[in-house]
């Protein structure tokens, strides 16, 4: 009934409603909705008012939360600002708290000399379970700091208190919880920046599909993945891009706003 790997024009209170209502499931909703910043994103999604903001995430939450398959994953972009007030709702809609990331950047803009210039997002996640879910942390392993530990040999005593030489894995470290990639303002990135005004980075968005989209026995990602503010169209084209490679990814995005999804669709289209 529904088509995958492509963008339903809408709004995603009543495509989720209905998505829903015809008992479909994810494993990973991974989403970067308005923050509630006043920006212009051809409607006035981005200028409520606290208390309309808050109702209207608090009934956007519950319906990911019912769409989410019972391992699945909620991973949810926030700003300083608000994301404490998403976060109780997370907690009150009974999904289960599993980490707050942080987006760090150190290429943003400066607008204010009153406060310090923000160089991070956070974005949530949030289970369905408290037991089981995804998340790939051999995959998204990052280079070693330091190498000093490697002069020296280092000892740890293993489950079975045998004393073990520590060697480093030549994946590299796993990672912590804050996530540096650059955004997308300069020259350097011209070429990946479209018009909408918060496209987030395909580095940053690859790297977390790689960590939470479920796997199969060949060792390809192999989950369906819901975008329901798709913007410019970036998780979309991060999934095709994997897919280009051989994994199975089945994704699902919801824009408002036809300009946008013009534009995904396009950068779709600059993939072949
Ligand atoms: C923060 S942006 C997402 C940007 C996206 N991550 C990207 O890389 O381009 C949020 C998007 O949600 C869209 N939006 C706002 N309200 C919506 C609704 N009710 N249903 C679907 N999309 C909505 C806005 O038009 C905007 O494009």
């Amino acid at each position: 009934m529904y088509e995958y790997n492509r963008t339903y024009i809408g709004d995603c209170d009543l495509v989720m409603e209905k998505m829903i209502n015809d008992g479909l499931k994810f494993d990973l909703i991974l989403t970067d909705p308005p923050y509630n910043l006043n920006k212009d994103f051809g409607n006035k999604s981005d200028s409520l008012d606290k208390e309309e903001f808050l109702l209207i995430n608090e009934e956007r939450i519950k319906k990911c939360r019912n769409l989410l398959d019972s391992n699945g994953s909620l991973i949810w972009f926030g700003i300083h600002n608000y994301i404490g007030y998403l976060q109780v709702i997370m907690y009150e809609l009974g999904l289960y708290y599993r980490a707050m990331n942080i987006w760090h950047y150190e290429n943003g803009f400066s607008r204010s000399k009153k406060v310090p210039a923000t160089q991070y997002e956070p974005f949530l996640w949030f289970s369905k379970s408290n037991k089981k879910w995804t998340y790939n942390a051999d995959d998204v392993r990052v280079p070693y700091k330091s190498t000093e530990r490697l002069k020296s040999p280092v000892y740890y005593k293993d489950k079975n208190g045998n004393k073990k030489v520590w060697k480093p894995n030549p994946n590299g470290a796993l990672r912590g919880d804050v996530w540096k990639y650059p955004t997308l303002a300069g020259k350097a990135f011209e070429k990946e920046r479209t018009s909408h005004p918060t496209q987030k980075p395909e580095s940053l968005i690859t790297e977390i599909i790689k960590a939470f989209c479920p796997k199969n026995k060949e060792g390809k990602y192999e989950g369906t993945i819901l975008d329901p503010f798709h913007g410019s169209g970036t998780v979309g084209v991060c999934c095709e891009n994997l897919n280009k490679e051989g994994h199975l990814i089945k994704w699902i995005g919801i824009e408002l706003e036809e300009t946008w999804v013009n534009i995904g669709n396009k950068r779709l289209i600059d993939l072949d």
